[in-house]
């Protein structure tokens, strides 16, 4: 199945991707495409390095979000990608990209899903929410990209603990290290196997040792 990545920033879950396929963990999963919306993302060389075509599609070149959105739909459509995975992408899809891939693009997201997600939630912040709120587990979630803000099916979720004297930058390390790059091998490996399947909107897996 062919796969695009989009991506905004350092690409460790790029990477991850990368490594997951170089070692023969992801055997249905053919990357066809980089796409980054900022041209000095390092995820871009990560790409490059990897001897996948990688391309800069900058949101400051059209005269709108709705143009973005579509000339995005079209790039993708163009690559002849069937899953599109956002790893770190800072950009909010439009209607024109949701539309055409419904239940086909990933997200990931660092922590447990429905706590410290939604508007405001990314980056740093989300673990500075953790630590503020005073949980003892969070995590990592992947999952499937609708109109809202981390509101789609949820596919995988790992869990994460919190120590205490962690910083959110301690924390983001270690969310990453235990959940994040282990989590979107996986679920890329599951859907592009076909063991993904909905029932009234909820993502469930077929297989049973997964
Ligand atoms: C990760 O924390 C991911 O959870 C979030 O954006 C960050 C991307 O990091 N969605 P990287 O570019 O993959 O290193």
């Amino acid at each position: 199945m062919k796969v695009a990545v989009l991506v905004s920033g350092g690409g460790t879950n790029l990477q991850a991707l990368l490594d997951a396929k170089a070692a023969g963990r992801l055997p249905e999963a053919e990357f066809v495409s980089v796409i980054s919306n900022r041209k000095d993302a390092y995820a871009l060389e990560r790409a490059k390095a990897a001897g996948i075509s990688a391309e800069v599609l900058s949101k400051r070149k059209f005269a709108s979000s709705e143009e973005y959105d579509i000339a995005l739909r079209d790039l993708l459509l163009a690559k002849g990608a069937e899953l599109v995975v956002l790893a770190g992408f800072l950009v909010v899809l439009g209607p024109a990209v949701l539309q055409a891939y419904r239940n086909r693009i990933l997200n990931i997201h660092p922590s447990l899903i429905p706590s410290f997600c939604g508007d405001g939630a990314y980056g740093l912040r989300v673990h500075e929410m953790a630590l503020a709120r005073g949980v003892k587990v969070t995590g990592a979630t992947v999952h499937f990209v609708d109109e809202g803000t981390d509101t789609g099916p949820i596919l995988l979720q790992k869990a994460v603990a919190i120590h205490e004297g962690d910083t959110p930058e301690s924390l983001q390390l270690r969310v990453m290290q235990e959940a994040e790059w282990q989590l979107l091998p996986k679920a890329v490996d599951l859907f592009t196997r076909g063991k993904v399947h909905f029932t009234n909107g909820i993502a469930w897996i077929d297989e049973q040792d997964s």
